[in-house]
């Protein structure tokens, strides 16, 4: 997993929690990078996971809820550093329905070794949209959080139905309908 989506983390920490919880937590976990990340540098997800798990456990917050609230913030940070993405895209669905072949496309162009999940897309019609979640780093929770950031900032009201389609978050359908 690339540095910059554990420098966006640690950044969430500080901002929601505290500096000292950041530090704490990457004291806690005992990690082979030392928790001294770079953006361009790659990293075991499962430091993510052992970060998550260390901050679910002082906070009393479950795990996924850490992870849906992380997307969350990195959609909006994504929105920051990649405007680019966003040029003439007026509507959520437009936006998500361009990840695959759009925009995680790029983002291996920016960032060689990205270990990005797929995504198989279906757009039936302007109101909904089916996206086909797979990932061996099973992180079906922060693409949900991805995906209702991206609702939020564009504002139109649209309902997600979630379907998980194994027991690790590796394999998730989400339906996304306009309400
Ligand atoms: C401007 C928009 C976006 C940018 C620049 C971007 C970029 C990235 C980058 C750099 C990574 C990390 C790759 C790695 O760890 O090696 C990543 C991973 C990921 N992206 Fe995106 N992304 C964007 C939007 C989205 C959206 C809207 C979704 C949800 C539908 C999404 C789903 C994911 C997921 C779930 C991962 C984690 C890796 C995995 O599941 O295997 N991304 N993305």
């Amino acid at each position: 997993m690339k540095g910059v989506v554990f420098v966006e983390f640690l950044e969430m920490v500080e901002a929601e929690f505290s500096p000292e919880m950041a530090d704490d937590i990457i004291d806690a976990c005992d990690l082979p990078s030392g928790g001294a990340y770079t953006s361009v540098g790659t990293y075991s997800h499962r430091e993510m996971v052992a970060l998550v798990g260390a901050l679910s456990e002082r906070t009393g917050t479950p795990a996924p809820d850490l992870i849906r609230a992380f997307g969350e913030f990195l959609f909006e940070r994504f929105h920051v550093h990649h405007a680019e993405f966003f040029d003439g895209i007026n509507n959520s669905l437009d936006f998500l329905e361009r990840i695959e072949d759009v925009i995680h496309v790029q983002v291996r162009k920016l960032y060689p070794n990205a270990e990005l999940p797929r995504f198989e897309i279906d757009r039936p019609d302007q109101d909904h949209l089916s996206m086909l979640y797979r990932s061996d780093r099973h992180m079906g929770d922060l693409a949900e959080g991805l995906i209702r950031q991206c609702i939020a900032h564009y504002g139109t009201p649209i309902s997600i139905q979630r379907h998980d389609l194994d027991d690790k978050g590796g394999h998730v359908r989400f339906e996304l309908s306009r309400t």
